[in-house]
Parts: C-alpha cells; sequence; structure tokens
C-alpha cells in the first residue's frame, strides 16, 4: 500500500512534466513579420505590421529598449487591430533608424527600419575652400567630397556639366576623390561633385582658382575731411593663394602720384599739406 503510493506520485509528477511539455511546444504564439528589414523614406508615413496570435501583446519595443507608446497623437505610436500590431510614423526622421522589436510574452521578432534621404555634404569631410595652384608649380591639387545618405550615394566629378574621366579619381559609395595637376588655362574653374540616389541629388562646388595677385580691395569709402583724407575699405575677395602684406594708398594730383603709403590695416588717414586742394585717391 506505502509503495503503491509512491508510485502514483511519480506517475502524477511525470504527466505534470509531459503536460507542461505539451504547452511549452503547442500553445505558444507566433509573432511575425513581413520582412526583418524595413524601408522608409525621409518625410513619409510609413507602417510596420507585427501578426501576434495566440499570446499577449507586450509592445512595441525602440532600438534604446523603450516600449512605443499606443497614443496615437505621437509621431511613432502603435495601432492594433485583432492580431495585427502596426508601429505607426506619421513622419518618418533620420533619426529613426533602427531595430524595433514586436515582443509577445512568449516570443518576438526584430525588423531593421531603413530611412532613405537624400544626399548630404559632410562639410568637415569635404574641401570646401577656393584651392590655388599654378601652371609651373607642379603641386599636386586634391578635391574631395563626402557625402552621407541612403541609400549610399553615387558621387561623381564633373566640370562645365561633363563627367571627367581620369585615373586619379576614385569614387566609392558617399565619396569621391580628384587628385590632379594643373596642366592647362582650363584646368582652373570650378569642379562639381555631384551626388546622386533614389531619394535625389545634390551638387558641391570647388573652385581650382590660379594663385597670383590678389583681386582689388572692395567697398572702398573715401570721406574728406578740410585737413585730412579718410580712406576704408574691406579686405579682398581672394588673396591669389597668400596673405594680402599691405594696401598701397596713392594720393594723386593732376594724374601724378604724389604721395603714397602702404597700409596694413584696413584704414587709413591722409593728412593734407595745403588743406582744401583738390586730390584724387
Ligand atoms: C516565434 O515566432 C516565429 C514566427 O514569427 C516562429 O518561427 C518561432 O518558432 C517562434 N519561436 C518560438 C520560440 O516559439
Ligand atoms: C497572422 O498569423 C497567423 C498565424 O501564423 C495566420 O494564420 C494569420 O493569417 C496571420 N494574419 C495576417 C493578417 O497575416
Ligand atoms: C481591422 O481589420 C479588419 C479585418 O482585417 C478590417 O476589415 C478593418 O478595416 C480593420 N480596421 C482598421 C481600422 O484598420
Ligand atoms: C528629426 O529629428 C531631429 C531630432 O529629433 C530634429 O532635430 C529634426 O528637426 C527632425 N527632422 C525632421 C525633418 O523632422
Ligand atoms: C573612362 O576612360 C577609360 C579609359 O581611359 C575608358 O575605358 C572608359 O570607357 C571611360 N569612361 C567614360 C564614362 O568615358
Amino acid at each position: 500500500m506505502y509503495n503503491c503510493g509512491m508510485c502514483k506520485s511519480s506517475l502524477i509528477r511525470l504527466l505534470v512534466v509531459f503536460i507542461s511539455f505539451y504547452w511549452t511546444t503547442n500553445c505558444e504564439g507566433t509573432v511575425s513579420v513581413l520582412r526583418g528589414r524595413h524601408f522608409a523614406p525621409e518625410g513619409d508615413k510609413t507602417s510596420i505590421n507585427c501578426n501576434v496570435t495566440d499570446e499577449e501583446f507586450i509592445g512595441w519595443f525602440d532600438s534604446s529598449g523603450q516600449k512605443i507608446t499606443s497614443n496615437p497623437s505621437q509621431r511613432v505610436h502603435v495601432r492594433a487591430n485583432g492580431s495585427m500590431k502596426y508601429l505607426e510614423i506619421k513622419i518618418v526622421n533620420k533619426s529613426d533608424r533602427g531595430t524595433y522589436e514586436c515582443r509577445g510574452n512568449t516570443n518576438k521578432t526584430q525588423v531593421m527600419l531603413l530611412v532613405e534621404y537624400a544626399p548630404v555634404l559632410i562639410r568637415d569631410k569635404s574641401s570646401t575652400k577656393t584651392i590655388f595652384s599654378s601652371l609651373d608649380s607642379n603641386e599636386e591639387v586634391t578635391l574631395i567630397c563626402t557625402f552621407d545618405g541612403f541609400p549610399d550615394p553615387e558621387v561623381k566629378f564633373q566640370m562645365a556639366g561633363v563627367e571627367l574621366n581620369s585615373s586619379g579619381i576614385i569614387s566609392r559609395s558617399g565619396f569621391a576623390s580628384y587628385k590632379f595637376r594643373v596642366r592647362s588655362q582650363n584646368d582652373f574653374g570650378f569642379y562639381a561633385c555631384v551626388a546622386r540616389n533614389s531619394r535625389g541629388q545634390e551638387t558641391h562646388y570647388i573652385e581650382v582658382y590660379e594663385s597670383g595677385a590678389p583681386e582689388p580691395p572692395n567697398n572702398m569709402h573715401v570721406s574728406p575731411a578740410c585737413d585730412r583724407i579718410d580712406v576704408t575699405w574691406d579686405a579682398s575677395r581672394k588673396d591669389g593663394g597668400s596673405a594680402v602684406t599691405g594696401y598701397t594708398i596713392e594720393l594723386q594730383r593732376g594724374g601724378d602720384t604724389v604721395e603714397s603709403e602702404v597700409s596694413v590695416e584696413r584704414k587709413s588717414s591722409h593728412k593734407l599739406k595745403k588743406p582744401g586742394e583738390r586730390n584724387a585717391i
């Protein structure tokens, strides 16, 4: 009698083990999404669906593990319709890129959200200043353009609308560089980096300028007073490739230069020896 009692309890235990095994293998729900990668253009509305069947839906979670709200007034929210749990984004932003997880209480699945956007120049990884060179210097000029964008932009060099094809050009997704030596006057001018992807196009211009004398100063003001003439001006827009060391101010009378002075500052005050005389500067 005592022994049989032992038998019965281990049989019950075996049954409990069997039942729980049956439950975990057959009664676990499914959590499924259409595709593991979801593409959405920036600025558009998008919706990722998740089908949760035979189990409780816990929620959609973002890359940082934060549960997404079901408040429909939020830009990013969850909407449920029966077994379908939609992750909805009203206006997709670049920063929404990441892995999202749809969780049930036993099962879960992930979706990678890839935001598509037109190329954008990365200024600190591109040539943004005028580059000076000369025909006799024989120095190499390097132009660099780097763009962000998704899908990865294709970058090409153009001059006057014509694509450049040279062994000096290195081009890979989101990047292009052009290394060359100026050989003729035609090599000076504006070079365009054209970046393209399925979302759009962006052009960045780089000027290669012949080094030499600076351009004249701008915005010159001359104010005559009774005993002196004050002159102010703005720096040359192009320094010709090396720093401007000074400006010469000449006082002319009847077409002849009667006096001249050099100023390193952008202003000069000239004292007249004979007040009131006609002068030209
Ligand atoms: C979770 O659900 C997927 C279907 O979305 C299914 O293939 C997988 O077997 C499930 N995982 C478990 C542990 O039940
Ligand atoms: C959701 O998943 C279940 C089980 O995999 C399937 O029977 C059902 O058709 C799916 N529903 C939709 C709307 O895809
Ligand atoms: C919810 O799903 C049902 C059946 O799939 C569909 O007829 C209905 O239009 C859906 N409702 C909304 C608000 O999407
Ligand atoms: C995208 O999000 C960032 C940071 O959250 C924000 O500064 C930016 O304005 C947003 N862009 C658009 C196009 O809404
Ligand atoms: C570029 O030049 C190479 C050789 O110099 C030539 O094989 C190729 O067809 C050219 N491509 C274009 C687009 O002109």
